[in-house]
């Protein structure tokens, strides 16, 4: 059988994204990273996808007069490409219910919280605000509700006494590096099943023991 035609939709850095090509440079990774498509122009994810050979598009929701004629836009091009799955990876913009419903359950996110705690933007200065001890990461099916929709895969870590916003998002990046190919995996290969908005994972296999933060002696 061959491999899930994905396309990754980008803003900016790209890091989650190069996790992306860097999983599937394995032949025998179950998807194939065939599009990149960034609504910013300069963003320095497009150099990576180059960077892989993989095909670059640049759909700048700026050229358009509303979000329907962009989502159109994005849509056309998908199918152009004959794209299959989408990874949203780090894409800044909402996208709204005429995107969505024709991708459903074939479009996932990566969010840096534990959602549905911390929904949005400024996720890390959010958490330490909150005095929460642990946060982490999330691959979800994207629903038309921001930040919401069936839990993939969750990482989570131990927030430390002297985090910083920057100190926590770089560990918490860490992490979405390991889920996002993980959770593209198993959808790819079959594995997750969606049952009233919950993902059933095929050899669902949950970590040990309970942690602690702070541990207890
Ligand atoms: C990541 O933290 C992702 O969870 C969030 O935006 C950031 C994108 O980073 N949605 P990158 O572009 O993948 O490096």
């Amino acid at each position: 059988m061959g491999r899930l035609r994905t396309a990754v939709l980008i803003s900016g850095r790209g890091s989650n994204l190069q996790a992306l090509i860097d999983a599937a440079r394995d032949p025998t990774y179950p998807a194939e990273i065939a599009l990149v498509v960034s609504n910013v122009p300069g963003a320095f994810g497009l150099e990576r996808a180059r960077q892989a050979s993989i095909a670059t598009k640049i759909v700048d929701h700026k050229n358009f007069p509303d979000r329907e004629s962009f989502e159109r836009a994005l849509d056309g091009l998908l199918r152009e490409h004959k794209i299959e799955f989408v990874c949203l990876a780090g894409f800044m913009r909402l996208l709204t219910p005429a995107f969505v419903t024709p991708w459903l359950d074939r479009l996932i996110n990566i969010h840096p919280s534990l959602l549905p705690a911390f929904k949005g933007l400024h996720t890390h200065e959010r958490a330490l605000a909150a005095g929460v001890r642990f946060t982490g990461c999330t691959v979800h099916f994207v629903r038309p509700a921001t930040d919401d929709g069936p839990i993939i895969l969750q990482a989570a870590v131990a927030i430390r006494p002297d985090d910083t916003p920057d100190s926590l998002a770089a560990r918490v990046l860490e992490a979405e590096h390991q889920i996002f190919p993980a959770a593209l995996a198993l959808v790819a290969e079959g594995k997750t099943r969606i049952e009233k908005e919950i993902v059933r994972i095929e050899g669902h296999n949950p970590p040990g023991p309970i942690l602690f933060n702070p541990a207890l002696n």
